[in-house]
């Protein structure tokens, strides 16, 4: 039973304020949530409380989510039996009532449905893994090797650019292989002298003058650190479209090519590049707003390449109902704090695993020094975890913590590799 729920501010992997929340039981017992936060938000994403006074760390302190989990929530739940995590997220929503969480705010609301579920897992003297679910499969990783968008103050217009280790048979080797890309990138990029830095999620910034070369350059280091692209590793691309989006004109724009598109044209170029690149997975190649340009997309490549939406079903029950019927997309990226609930996460996870969708679990770009999802990862059988590039410890944290799981289970444990999922050899 739960006996308090408490509450302060701590602060996520780009120095920005955050909430942890704790729960005790009766037996003294606890357990932890941290939350995370994203950059390039969807705008139908549960809203994350700030309080907006701009004396106090420029506006984005959070003492008003923590304010509401002493003494709105707290006072709620307590009682409540921490083994029934979908009624105490239910009481959470139901005392919320909005659709958006914006009265608690889903940073407060989420903080403690995370700390319920390590609080359930202390309880029972289990891994959260195997207290959230019965799941024993390793995830495929997807790993950052170059950041942009907002997370490298638009030096390229798309976000991420990623590898998936396709080829590989183990979880471990996954890692190695992209260990091996990873810096294969850093050399590349120094000889050539276009490397000015790390973006948010640790994967490199570099000084390109189309995208297109960062796709270039990202199939040139898997071939220098000695694999095949398309075979032992597939790219996968996060374009996240809707920050390219101008609602108003309705037109897409990259910024460092000072270029403009049309919907339809933008819709060909990412078409044209699954079909000239080995991509073997594109997640937001369009706007949230533009369901025309998903169904093009979709339509073109849906069949080969995982066609990933991520504000556009922003963890969402009834968006992702939606586009399973429109057939927008075939997978659906998992965050967390997009919904505000682990019992709404693990919904969206299910709803989109019996459509015969592929779930992505995910980071986001500010993230903490917590694993959750890696547990979560495993214990539903997602199959993929994203958690951005293969440096930074709040990054590693996660990768590292899936290899911890990965000795637990011993025997029991199985791998999501890219024959398993369905990828194909581009
Ligand atoms: P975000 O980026 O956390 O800034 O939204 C991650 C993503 O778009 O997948
Ligand atoms: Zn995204």
């Amino acid at each position: 039973q739960i006996a308090t729920v408490d509450a302060w501010q701590i602060f996520d992997s780009r120095g920005n304020p955050t909430v942890e929340a704790e729960v005790t039981l009766h037996n003294g017992v606890r357990g932890r949530g941290l939350v995370p936060s994203g950059a390039s938000t969807g705008q139908f994403e549960a809203l994350e409380l700030r309080d907006g006074d701009a004396q106090r760390y420029r506006g984005k302190s959070v003492f008003k989510a923590i304010a509401n989990i002493r003494d709105v929530i707290g006072p709620a739940v307590r009682g409540m039996d921490v083994s029934e995590q979908r009624a105490i997220d239910e009481r959470m929503i139901e005392l919320d009532g909005t659709a958006e969480k914006s009265r608690l705010g889903a940073n407060a609301i989420l903080g403690v449905s995370m700390a319920v579920a390590n609080a359930a897992a202390n309880a029972r003297q289990v891994p959260l893994y195997a207290s959230l679910g019965d799941g024993t499969r390793l995830p495929l990783p997807m790993i950052q090797i170059i950041g942009g968008g907002s997370h490298a103050a638009w030096r390229t217009d798309v976000q991420d650019y990623l590898v998936m280790a396709i080829g590989a048979t183990s979880y471990e080797q996954t890692l190695e292989m992209t260990f091996n890309v990873y810096h294969a990138a850093g050399e590349l990029l120094k000889e050539r002298g276009v490397l000015a830095g790390v973006a948010d999620e640790g994967g490199f910034w570099p000084e390109f003058a189309t995208n297109a070369e960062a796709l270039d350059t990202l199939v040139e280091v898997i071939q220098r650190a000695g694999y095949r692209p398309g075979e032992d590793l597939g790219i996968a691309l996060d374009i996240a479209a809707s920050d390219l989006f101008d609602e108003q004109a309705g037109c897409y724009r990259f910024r460092l090519e000072d270029r403009q598109f049309s919907c339809e044209a933008f819709a060909d170029l990412m078409i044209d590049w699954c079909e000239r690149y080995p991509i073997v997975s594109i997640e937001d190649p369009a706007a949230d707003v533009d369901e025309a340009g998903w169904r093009r997309v979709c339509e073109r490549v849906g069949e080969h390449v995982q066609v990933i939406g991520d504000d556009l079903f922003t963890t969402n029950r009834q968006r992702i109902e939606r586009g399973i019927e429109q057939k927008l997309a075939n997978s659906v990226l998992i965050k967390l704090n997009q919904i505000g609930t682990v019992t709404e996460t693990i919904d969206a996870i299910r709803l989109t695993q019996q459509a015969g969708w592929r779930p992505v679990v995910s980071a986001r770009s500010g993230e903490t020094e917590d694993a959750f999802i890696s547990h979560l990862a495993v214990a539903t059988d997602a199959g993929q975890l994203k958690v951005g590039s293969f440096a930074r410890s709040e990054r590693m944290a996660k990768w590292n913590e899936v290899l911890r799981i990965a000795r637990e289970l011993g025997e029991r444990k199985t791998f999501a590799s890219g024959g398993l999922l369905g990828f194909q050899p581009t």
